[in-house]
């Protein structure tokens, strides 16, 4: 059976990769999940991120989030890297790793183009789905965890974690569109995908993704825990 890739999104500073990796922690010690990974039918479990999963990928982070001064990207090279960053992620990790029937717990995926170069830069909503499909080769998530926080909350945290990078200085508009993507994205298309309020404490959030992640556990796998 091919594995399952569970994405998380969020505004920046909103706990999606602290997050991502106390549900790898919960998993190692959930009985189910450890009950399929004894059986090999779930081999492994991978984390990774969007920019920087692959070596390629690495470079292309760089060139995205160093900050420029008075070079600017423009928008459209800007959706063109990320779109280039997502192609070699999938061809060279996310898709050979589900067909060994692994799982991938990714930081940011597709819903962070539509998100901030859609809504936040303006750029064409119809290109942005099509570009997301080539880059995926139609791949879509099993499920997207929105980390749903206040965007001048999680603004705050970032500025405490220290510099800032070329997206996160973007003006707080900017931001606030980015927010608006999100929120329509969770409005438009509920399947397969959660929202988690950011703003509880770090303890409140992983139980709550634990939860959902254990119920749709117990779904995709129903035939192989049941005996
Ligand atoms: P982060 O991984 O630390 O959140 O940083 C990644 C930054 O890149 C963040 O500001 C969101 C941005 N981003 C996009 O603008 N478009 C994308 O498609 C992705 C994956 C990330």
């Amino acid at each position: 059976m091919r594995g399952k890739l569970i994405v998380f999104e969020g505004v920046e500073g909103c706990g999606k990769s602290t997050q991502l990796q106390q549900l790898r922690e919960s998993l190692a010690q959930s009985a189910a999940f450890q009950a399929l990974q004894n059986q090999g039918i779930i081999p492994e479990l991978l984390t990774t991120r969007e920019p920087g999963g692959t070596d390629l990928g690495i470079g292309l982070r760089r060139l995205l989030l160093e900050d420029y001064g008075e070079v600017a990207i423009a928008p459209r090279a800007e959706l063109l890297l990320y779109a280039a960053d997502r192609a070699q992620h999938i061809e060279e990790m996310i898709l050979p790793t589900l067909e060994a029937g692994s799982w991938v717990l990714c930081d940011r995926f597709t819903d962070s183009t539509v998100a901030y170069q859609g809504y936040g830069r303006g750029l064409d909503l119809g290109l942005i789905q099509e570009l997301n499909q080539v880059a995926t080769a139609g791949l879509v998530p099993d499920l997207t965890i929105w980390l749903k926080l206040d965007v001048e909350q999680g603004l705050a945290r970032a500025q405490r974690r220290g510099a800032q990078d070329r997206m996160e200085q973007a003006e707080l508009a900017f931001h606030q569109r980015v927010q608006q993507g999100f929120e329509t994205l969770a409005q438009q298309f509920p399947d397969q995908r959660a929202t988690i309020d950011g703003a509880q404490s770090a303890d409140a959030v992983a139980a709550a993704i634990h939860t959902v992640v254990q119920d749709y556990l117990a779904e995709w796998y129903k035939p192989f825990l049941a005996i």
